[in-house]
């Protein structure tokens, strides 16, 4: 099944491709968890929708599993990302004790490796914004997940005004070294065929994370 897009083929700017990616998260994984401290208010938000939610959920961009530990029993998970280094972690994560988690597996968002309809919804946590094409990817949630499933974006996007838009215009000359786009805007992800926005909520630290609910629709 595709879900098809009657305006024709619409792609946000790549530019973070893979291979970017796979160096960068190399780079950050041993220090990854303490660098990324102050997104966890929003991490333990994020998981708490999915745990409203549950049943099978798809967490795209799973990077070193730090949610993993978030969800409740009644969410199982498949964790997928694109970095070994960042995977590495999760895995031994895993190991220790996370019954819930049902794999982790080595997978590039842009093409995911899974049936139709296979999950009752994605949760995908500062990842959007680091891949190559956001539309491919949101396409390919909207693919994965049952009718009437969601999918969560939580992520920060480029910022109109105030400081956040000073410290990204600064950061994106260096998006293929960090490793994410850091003012990538958000109608790259709003307007996506089959998937309709429910909701849309600011999360801390004030002004700087975004979560976006979508419903799969049609
Ligand atoms: C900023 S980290 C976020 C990790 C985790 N979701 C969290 O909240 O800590 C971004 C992750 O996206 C992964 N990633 C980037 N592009 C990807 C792609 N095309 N396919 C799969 N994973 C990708 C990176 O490897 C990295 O682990």
């Amino acid at each position: 099944m595709t879900v098809s897009d009657p305006s024709g083929p619409k792609t946000t700017p790549r530019s973070v491709e893979g291979k970017d990616v796979k160096s960068a998260y190399a780079r950050w994984a041993p220090v990854y968890e303490v660098i990324a401290t102050p997104t966890v208010p929003a991490r333990k938000i994020a998981a708490k929708r999915v745990n409203e939610v549950g049943g099978r959920f798809l967490e795209a961009g799973v990077g070193s599993g730090s949610a993993l530990s978030l969800y409740d029993p009644n969410v199982s998970l498949v964790g997928v990302d694109l970095s070994h280094d960042m995977l590495k972690i999760a895995r031994e994560r895993v190991a220790k004790g996370l019954p819930n988690v049902e794999a982790i597996v080595e997978m590039d968002l842009m093409s995911l490796a899974f049936a139709d309809a296979s999950f009752d919804g994605v949760v995908c946590m500062f990842t959007i914004t680091a891949v190559p094409d956001a539309r491919q990817v949101m396409r390919e949630f909207a693919r994965v997940v049952r009718p009437g499933g969601i999918v969560m974006i939580a992520s920060h996007f480029e910022a109109k005004s105030g400081p956040w838009q000073v410290t990204d215009r600064l950061l994106t000359p260096f998006s293929k070294r960090l490793g994410w786009n850091p003012s990538m805007p958000i109608d790259g992800v709003l307007d996506v065929p089959g998937l309709t926005l429910e909701k849309r909520e600011d999360l801390p630290p004030a002004g700087l994370i975004t979560l976006l609910v979508f419903r799969r629709t049609a």
